[in-house]
């Protein structure tokens, strides 16, 4: 029986490619949620190549924010998908959680590879970002289930780690708290990012099974850590028996112009997360990678072996597209890419800095993680325009432009670069002539 004798509106693969704008709409605002779409932006998409898109209507777009951070090799890299082409001819077994595969095996080995000194070598892999921090929270938790006087999280303010139930209480956003009872809050306490004193204080009291931090924050605005405070973090994480994770998901696979942002500073955390651009965007790959010691003391035992166990943790897919990323940004050095990139990006938004300093409040970031804060709006137009410039800029340099970017989600008024790390350098020439155009509209506006 074909499906369309069962469901006549059944739509095949084929049905949905060919599907025409007004159906796409209709079908998604009926059948999901019509404003997560509508409110940020109704856009449609129907082609992704590299930093491009062609919308319904034939339009190219202009990619600068990569998926929030994930496009590090393009959107639709094609090395990546050669490579899922070779898995599937191959016929691999696709599931990978609990048996020997020779994909995931690899994968697991060659992130080892990347890590800082490469001290952090045994992986777990998740779904995505939020599944990642997740597992990394209950290795915390299961590694010092024997120490009685660890029965705490340490995080910070502005963090964003995902939105599941326990990375959700690790985010230091009420926001994103409410409706949900208390979550696993009374077990977690939120110190202000960069404030050392809070940090030594809190870290001192040896209470803490770990502590987590983004070494920048991206959702929470493009907080780049001090020296001192992430340092600190290292060194009081030690001598108090704390572990420490990054959270290297935003800033990770070479998005700062290092491989994994703590390497600016020397770090070597004892736990990192990673998701985003490490499967190249096409398939959900997360996970985290610990110190073997750290690993085994959560997991190494038969009673705890199974406690944090996923059925689509090693996936030979998404294994595959990891280990093609990393081959892709490795081989074609995307850390050089993001700092140079990053470099023509910053100097010009230091020059806009320069040129509208009431519009422009700050600039911040490292590689291709740009933040450029915006002034507030004064009170008579906020109305019309939002609470600060950074809406009005953003909206002018998409609408008029055809740029898809995005502000910070805890921090609104933070505009941010998020390009792939591949983006020529036309893209970028043409983005940043927008950009001035759209910050002298608004300063146009601020002076009406
Ligand atoms: C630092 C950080 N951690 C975790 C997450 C959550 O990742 P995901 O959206 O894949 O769940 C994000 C997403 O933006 C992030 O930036």
């Amino acid at each position: 029986m074909k499906v369309k004798e069962l469901y006549k509106d059944f739509y095949t693969v084929d049905d949905a490619i060919n599907m025409d704008f007004d159906t796409v709409k209709n079908l998604q605002e009926t059948y999901s949620n019509k404003l997560k779409v509508v409110l940020s932006g109704g856009k449609y998409f129907k082609k992704a190549e590299n930093a491009n898109f062609i919308d319904h209507a034939g339009n190219k777009w202009y990619d600068m924010m990569g998926a929030v951070g994930v496009m590090t090799v393009g959107n639709n890299n094609p090395f990546i998908w050669e490579n899922l082409e070779k898995v599937f001819k191959a016929k691999s077994y696709a599931m990978g959680a609990v048996s020997y595969h020779n994909i995931a095996a690899a994968f697991y080995r060659n992130l080892a590879l990347t890590t800082p000194g490469q001290k952090l070598t045994k992986a777990q892999i998740a779904g995505g970002g939020a599944e990642a921090v997740e597992g990394a929270l209950k290795l915390c938790k299961i590694a010092k289930r024997n120490d009685p006087k660890k029965t705490k999280i340490l995080s910070t303010l502005g963090a964003f780690h995902g939105k599941t139930a326990g990375a959700v209480s690790l985010g230091g956003k009420d926001t994103w708290w409410a409706y949900q009872g208390r979550l696993l809050l009374d077990q977690i306490t939120h110190i202000p990012f960069n404030d050392v004193e809070a940090l030594k204080k809190e870290l001192s009291s040896g209470i803490y099974q770990g502590f987590i931090m983004e070494p920048i924050q991206g959702e929470g605005g493009v907080n780049v850590s001090t020296d001192e405070f992430i340092k600190t973090a290292r060194e009081y994480c030690t001598k108090y028996d704390t572990i420490f994770v990054a959270d290297e998901i935003q800033t990770g696979c070479c998005r700062t112009g290092k491989f994994w942002a703590c390497e600016w500073w020397d770090v070597i955390p004892d736990v990192m997360t990673f998701a985003k651009g490490i499967s190249g965007g096409i398939i959900p790959l997360g996970g985290y990678i610990a110190k073997p010691e750290v690993y085994d003391a959560a997991y190494g035992t038969p009673e705890t072996a199974f406690h944090h166990t996923a059925t689509y943790q090693g996936n030979a897919y998404a294994c595959a597209a990891g280990i093609a990323a990393l081959q892709f940004m490795l081989e074609n050095d995307l850390c050089a890419k993001a700092q140079e990139n990053g470099k023509f990006i910053m100097d010009a938004m230091n020059a806009a800095w320069k040129k509208y300093p009431g519009i422009i409040k700050d600039v911040r970031g490292k590689g291709c993680l740009i933040g450029v804060e915006f002034e507030p709006v004064p009170a008579a137009k906020k109305e019309k325009y939002g609470k600060n410039w950074a809406m009005e800029c953003e909206r002018y340099f998409s609408e008029e432009f055809r740029i898809q970017i995005m502000h910070s989600f805890n921090n609104p008024k933070v505009f941010r670069w998020l390009p792939p790390l591949t983006t020529p350098k036309e893209d970028l020439v043409y983005a940043l002539d927008a950009f001035s155009k759209s910050v002298e509209h608004v300063h146009g506006l601020s002076e009406e």
